[in-house]
């Protein structure tokens, strides 16, 4: 089976998206689909590139025994539009940005990462990155939540 390839992107790549990494990728594992999905996270801006998570992300992850230490910050290129089936968005501006670079051509392929989610909250996955640690465990929590959804999306749309 051909393998569906899912890019999450955030602004910076050290706080939201290499935590849906790794929250998406132990739910991947736990559901034996690893060999079946592959994903990636990358930031539209250039700041942190080739740093690793921010620590306070590392540690909320890690409080869940989620290890994302050995990610790597990295840009958001074109090519990702053409690699990736999925890119998501973590907030509206994330897909602004997303929708620039991609043009009308990708247009289809990048979604906003909550709305896989069936619970109620926010519609985004906020930017923690000035806040408090409060912050890290939230994104943790509207991560997890729009991470079962959007795995069903893309077994639902393999099968339909
Ligand atoms: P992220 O958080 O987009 O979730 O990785 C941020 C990290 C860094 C900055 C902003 C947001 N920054 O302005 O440097």
């Amino acid at each position: 089976m051909q393998k569906t390839t899912v890019l999450f992107v955030c602004l910076g790549n050290i706080c939201r998206s290499p935590t849906a990494e790794g929250v998406f990728r132990r739910k991947l594992i736990a559901r034996q689909l690893d060999d079946q999905i592959e994903i990636d996270s990358a930031g539209l801006g250039s700041w942190h590139v080739g740093k690793a998570p921010d620590s306070r992300a590392q540690h909320a992850a890690a409080s869940r025994g989620i290890d994302i230490s050995m990610l790597r910050a990295r840009q958001v290129e074109a090519a990702d539009f053409e690699r990736f089936d999925l890119v998501i968005a973590m907030d509206h501006d994330n897909q602004q940005g997303l929708d620039r670079i991609a043009g009308s051509r990708y247009a289809d392929k990048i979604h906003m990462m909550m709305a896989f989610s069936e619970l109620p909250g926010p519609d985004e996955v906020p930017d923690p990155y000035y806040g408090g640690e409060g912050g890290f465990d939230q994104v943790l929590d509207l991560i997890d939540a729009a991470s079962d959804g959007l795995i069903d999306f893309i077994l639902g749309k393999r099968h339909g």
